[in-house]
């Protein structure tokens, strides 16, 4: 079974290069690699959104050479990747506080996400300078807004309309969250989205996780029950 929505935390970059005696940049440049295996993989097993925590709001704290590294090889990856996304039918999207980004991150973006706006296949989106608690509070903001401006009512908002508010209005809620090297925590990562999420953590760092890795994760997912609240049709 293959879900419909994939959401990774691709973690352990940084673990990953010191274990070898290198700096956190080296393994950020394996990590980018992984990027480009995985998004394919997901592509050919009919994955229709896959959402990658590529950079989060707290990230911005790092030292500004990492900073610029990881915005070098965004970068680096979609000049180099936008011939293949469009030949696989892939749209580009993004999630978090973009205006944030250095221009020619913003400008790369821009245009990739114009380009492959007609693709039909996998919506790949990168979550950057995205953080859930910023997101949620953005939303309240906008409905108090809203509110001031008499275009709804309090009573008004549910679950259902809340969703409208965020970033991710226009994709379904994630299936499945995997996160890369052991840690057991969503990190300020699609807190709302996750109500009803699945999630599977593996001990291998990002720039490790293989192709059988990814088959690894969905073959426990395909064993998992999902109730999302209710009870087992199979005990009633
Ligand atoms: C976690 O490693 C990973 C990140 C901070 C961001 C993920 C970035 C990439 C996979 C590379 C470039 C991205 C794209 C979109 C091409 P960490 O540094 O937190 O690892 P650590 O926890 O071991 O220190």
């Amino acid at each position: 079974m293959i879900p419909n929505h994939v959401a990774i935390i691709m973690d352990g970059n940084g673990r990953w290069a010191e274990k070898r005696g290198r700096p956190r940049i080296f393994g950020h440049i394996h990590g980018s690699a992984r990027v480009r295996t995985i998004v394919r993989e997901c592509g050919k097993l009919g994955v229709k959104y896959l959402t990658l925590y590529a950079f989060s709001a707290e990230n911005w704290g790092r030292p500004a050479d990492e900073i610029q590294t990881l915005m070098r090889l965004l970068c680096k990856y979609l000049a180099r990747e936008e011939k293949t996304l469009m030949k696989e039918n892939v749209r580009l999207n993004t999630i978090g506080d973009i205006e944030k980004l250095p221009s020619m991150a913003k400008k790369i973006l821009k245009d990739v996400i114009l380009k492959t706006s007609h693709n039909t296949g996998l919506c790949l989106t990168f979550a950057l300078s995205y953080g859930s608690q910023q997101e949620i509070l953005r939303a309240v903001k906008q409905i108090a807004q809203d509110v001031k401006e008499g275009k709804t009512t309090p009573e008004n908002i549910n679950e259902g309309n809340f969703k409208n508010y965020l970033y991710t209005h226009d994709m379904p809620e994630p299936d499945l969250i995997i996160r890369t090297s052991g840690e057991m925590r969503l990190s300020n990562f699609l807190l709302w989205q996750a109500a009803y999420s699945e999630i599977y953590v593996t001990d291998k760092n990002w720039p490790e996780f293989s192709t059988e890795d990814l088959h690894e994760a969905f073959g426990d997912f395909s064993k998992r029950q999902r109730r999302f609240g209710l009870v087992d049709a199979r005990i009633q």
